[in-house]
């Protein structure tokens, strides 16, 4: 959900912005633009739609010169997502530019404020006081006034300023959104994200909230929120570039799902010592908690839904997980006693570092499970582990999933026998089949070579229903979601024993209904709602074992998945759906890894 990128140094800076825009465009946006200093104006290009409508008006940013600019893609939030809503904006006097991330919450007042004293207004954007109010304090020291009008924001805002006063100088500052500086020889550069920046530089500078940063070609300097000059640490970007690249598959999507038995590996590996599991880092008062929360958005709070069933088994304490945006405003009954788990895949999400902090404040410690590091829920956690799926490109995610789900197992046993309510046989048994993960997601995904063909005959439906109970439910709640989002087929999950209060009044001849049964718990009950379902007409596509012969005589199609223990087959069960979800809306024509609407890290509320 919006990016923004800035260079200073000695290249023209526009081919290098609209490189920096291409890497940050699985992020989701709908329109994008630049901004380059050159012969004391600002020169602004911005488009509607993709960065290839950006390159061809800007000839490849060639049209405008000049060594100092700043870019951005937009996601509409204040105003239609339009040539003049896009980013940079100007001042009035065409002194500034200024590309956001974020929200102004205050824009309002500040924008009557800024009418009231005559300054002109162009777009319908909340981003739009900012320029303004920089213009309205510059008496000739640009980061004094920068200062000053950031004092004046409520909300969250990484910014990318640029003037014409200072023309090889790039500003930036950071409030609860995200922005990291790349470090060169003789350049400067700035992004969203760590994507942008691997091609130039593996040094990075990572702000933190309230902090301001003065980029010119040769060098940086930091200051904190009170003016004052702070010295700060360079990291190491550890991120293999030709990870964040295609790899041959015609989208990220399908290489991010191959690539799961190995983003899972790399997750577990690490973690099991002498056969034992350690968590480096998480030194929890086990004893101390006697209900665990578990926290975030979309898929991720998909992953906590699995991984609530193999944290109660395991450690018998109670566990319940909620969406983030609604527990930051629920008032929640969570105390010192609570641990609260968050799970995000970029650590950026906006509703779920309010939940966090929410809840810590009321006395919880937060155990946070992240993939992007250095983000902020990663600072912002008591506690957080690195789920190592490397970076994840394709909005929908995959292997941001099953690699949150693998360390909620991962905790769930470590805990289970910190707490003693697993025995040692249980503890090694689980264990084994732990590390046997992704070999049989390996096998998941070697095992359906029919799931094209089964798109072809599923992709023209206008509905589907996802259907299992227990954790195969879970599993249908992100069935159901990936479908959805790649495909826009509407798809929904029930529970199947709710299917009788409601929703079978729904069904009609051929409607498919996908119904997922590796629960051997309660696969007979599944099986019950299979028949009522077929006897109205609808078209069951089973995920089930191989060797279960009923499930086989009685659905019309079939998913295999390989043989996993109930408390952790989730991980391995959802990987056939994902590629479903891919096949189907490949068929459908869809732009897979940018669905529509949709943004993959989403910075606002
Ligand atoms: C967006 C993405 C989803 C993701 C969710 C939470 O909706 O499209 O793939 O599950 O945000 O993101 P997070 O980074 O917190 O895991």
């Amino acid at each position: 959900m919006c990016g923004i990128v800035g260079y200073t140094g000695t290249q023209n800076a526009a081919p290098v912005l609209l490189d920096g825009l291409t890497k940050l465009e699985y992020r989701g946006y709908d329109s994008c633009g630049l901004a380059v200093v050159h012969d004391g104006c600002i020169a602004i290009s911005k488009v509607t739609g993709r960065i290839a409508n950006l390159r061809e008006k800007t000839e490849d940013g060639r049209l405008i010169p000049g060594v100092t600019g700043i870019g951005h893609t937009r996601w509409a939030t204040h105003g239609a997502p339009t040539d003049v809503n896009a980013h940079p904006h100007a001042s009035n006097d065409g002194k500034f530019a200024v590309v956001h991330n974020g929200i102004i919450e205050n824009y309002m007042e500040l924008r009557e404020e800024l009418l009231r004293k005559g300054y002109r207004f162009e777009s319908e954007t909340d981003t739009e006081v900012i320029v303004h109010l920089i213009e309205m304090y510059y008496a000739g020291d640009f980061r004094r006034a920068v200062m000053k009008a950031s004092a004046r924001l409520v909300g969250s805002y990484a910014l990318g300023i640029v003037c014409t006063d200072a023309p090889d100088t790039v500003l930036v500052v950071r409030e609860a959104s995200p922005l990291i500086l790349g470090v060169g020889v003789g350049e400067n550069f700035f992004a969203s994200d760590v994507t942008a920046l691997v091609a130039h530089t593996r040094n990075a500078i990572y702000l933190e909230d309230g902090e301001l940063a003065e980029l010119t070609p040769d060098a940086i300097q930091v200051y904190d929120c009170s003016g004052h000059p702070i010295t700060k640490k360079i990291s190491r970007i550890t991120w293999d570039i030709q990870a964040a690249e295609k790899g041959g598959y015609d989208h990220f999507m399908l290489k991010e799902i191959m690539e799961q038995p190995r983003a899972v590996e790399a997750t577990i590996t690490p973690r099991i010592r002498n056969g034992e599991i350690v968590l480096d880092d998480v030194n929890i008062d086990l004893d101390n908690v006697n209900k665990i929360v578990i926290t975030a958005c979309g898929s991720a709070y998909y992953a906590g839904c699995a991984g609530k069933y193999t944290i109660e088994k395991l450690c018998r304490i109670p566990v319940t997980t909620e969406l983030a945006s609604e527990l930051r405003y629920a008032d929640p009954l969570i105390d010192e006693h609570t641990l609260l788990i968050v799970l995000s895949q970029s650590g950026e999400t906006a509703d779920t570092i309010a939940a966090m902090k929410e809840c810590q404040r009321r006395g919880a410690k937060a155990l946070a499970i992240v993939n992007v590091v250095g983000s902020t829920i990663a600072k912002a956690a008591d506690y957080t582990l690195y789920t190592w799926a490397g970076p994840e490109i394709a909005v929908a995610t995959t292997k941001g999933y099953t690699t949150q789900l693998t360390v909620l197992y991962l905790f769930a046993l470590y805990a289970a026998k910190a707490l003693g309510t697993i025995d040692a046989k249980e503890y090694k048994r689980l264990l084994t089949i732990l590390r046997s993960l992704p070999k049989q997601m390996q096998a998941a995904l070697d095992m359906n070579p029919a799931i094209p063909e089964l798109a072809k005959k599923y992709h023209g439906s206008p509905s589907m229903f996802f259907i299992g109970r227990n954790t195969d439910y879970a599993v249908a709640l992100e069935g159901a979601l990936k479908m959805k989002e790649i495909s826009y087929i509407h798809a929904e999950s029930y529970a199947a024993g709710e299917l009788k209060h409601g929703t079978i009044a729904l069904i009609y001849e051929g409607q498919p209904v996908i119904a997922l049964c590796c629960n051997d718990t309660v696969t007979e009950k599944t099986m019950s709602n299979i028949v009522e379902v077929k006897a109205r007409g609808a078209e069951v596509l089973a995920v089930a074992f191989k060797d279960n012969g009923k499930i086989v005589s009685l659905a019309d199609d079939m998913i295999f998945v390989p043989k996993v223990d109930r408390l952790l087959c989730p991980v391995v069960e959802i990987v056939p759906l994902q590629l479903l979800a891919y096949h189907v809306a490949k068929e459908n024509g869809c732009d897979i890894d940018k669905p529509k609407n949709l943004a993959k890290s989403v910075t606002v509320e």
